[in-house]
């Protein structure tokens, strides 16, 4: 294993650059109070990319991404950008990103953490404590399935009109790999995996069902495995989400529920999430770490912006390709130390108050509860 730790930072668009200044400032600390090797390249994606180089992801930048062991994206898009071609959207450098990286597995923490309970559209007692894992599949299904594309619709009697199409295709060897991903996870927790889809109307998703029970009952049969078709999933977690440790579930579905969940929490501000490939040569695990948040744009560049998911973010960093799980423990508790003093970005100001901060000050503190 290389005794260095590479990053490419990929601030995006909104947002992205004010958040991922207090995650530069978090990766300094460990630098200087712990010696972590950190070797640091910076580049752009989605609408910023598209600016400067015509181009959401340039093949240098996705090279580069290639080249290192971890990035770490802040957010892409923004209505600026909307009536791009679609080839040339924001959305399609983070795809590309996904796609090329072969980033299968993506892990979408939802944690509630007590400060902010009272933030979650459901009440107190139905999320306080709560700790879900959603592992969602992300270079397949129908995100990336062919045929797809806009055409002229073929029917007699329809001339001039059009069709969009795509395609939800899985394989087996695609289910398999996110499933094993996902039981590996749950061991380390509650021993619980719970695989969403809908076999009821889709064959992809019988495919989904058999091979995830084919991994349990093969490899990892002393995990709990249950399944449930998605729409009654997504119910279910709004209903009674402490029920759940590991959520296993594909691309689209994914998208949804991980939304869902995020909003448990309290606030999208939070939560943080990484794709992670197959091992490289020196053993880490093909990386990228992005806050679940979007862009933002309405709040961009008035210092309003929640730091903590995108910090949260770097955390699983630590976690996940440095094996620095001590650091990443200490990381979380700095944040959860700064929530319980009651400092609070916009997002997180509610009605008992709190002391308002800006995103620089809310890294700020955080740092400072690092040397604490
Ligand atoms: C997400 C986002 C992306 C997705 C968009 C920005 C392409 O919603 O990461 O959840 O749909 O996967
Ligand atoms: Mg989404």
């Amino acid at each position: 294993m290389s005794d260095r730790y590479s990053l490419l930072i990929l601030p995006g668009d909104g947002i992205g650059p004010e958040v991922m200044a207090e995650v530069v400032k978090v990766i300094d600390w460990f630098k200087t109070n712990r010696a972590m090797p950190f070797d640091i390249q910076h580049g752009l994606v989605g609408g910023s990319s598209y600016d400067a180089h015509g181009t959401p992801l340039t093949d240098e930048t996705m090279a580069l991404a290639q080249s290192v062991d971890a990035v770490l994206l802040g957010a892409v898009g923004g209505p600026k950008y909307d009536d791009l071609d679609f080839a040339v959207k924001p959305e399609r450098g983070l795809l590309r990103l996904r796609k090329e990286m072969d980033l299968f597995a993506n892990l979408r923490p939802a944690q509630c953490f007590d400060a902010l309970a009272d933030f979650s559209s459901l009440k107190r007692e139905v999320v306080a404590g709560l700790d879900i894992l959603i592992v969602r599949e992300l270079t397949s299904g129908v995100y990336f399935g062919t045929p797809r594309g806009i055409e002229a619709d073929p029917t007699p009697g329809n001339e001039g009109g059009r069709v969009g199409i795509n395609t939800q295709r899985y394989t087996s060897g695609e289910i398999r790999r996110v499933a094993r991903a996902a039981f590996e996870l749950a061991a380390k927790r509650r021993g619980k995996v719970c695989s969403m889809e809908k076999a009821n109307v889709m064959e992809s998703g019988i495919l989904w069902r058999e091979e995830t029970q084919w991994v349990h009952d093969n490899e990892y049969s002393q995990i709990e495995l249950s399944h449930m078709y998605a729409d009654n999933g997504l119910m279910q977690l709004v209903r009674k989400p402490a029920q759940f440790d590991v959520i296993l579930t594909d691309n689209l579905f994914g998208d949804l529920l991980s939304d869902a969940a995020a909003m448990l929490t309290g606030s999208l501000g939070m939560l943080p999430s990484a794709s992670l490939g197959a091992p490289m040569a020196n053993g880490r695990p093909k990386a990228l770490y992005e806050p679940v948040h979007g862009s933002a744009p309405d709040i961009a560049g008035q210092g309003k912006a929640n730091p903590i998911a995108c910090i949260l973010s770097f955390a699983m960093a630590l976690r996940y390709s440095f094996a620095e799980g001590k650091a990443a423990d200490q990381l979380e508790a700095a944040v959860q130390t700064v929530l319980a003093e009651g400092v609070r970005t916009a997002d997180l100001m509610g009605p008992e108050g709190g002391q308002p901060v800006s995103t620089s000050e809310m890294g700020d503190r955080i740092v400072a509860a690092l040397s604490a």
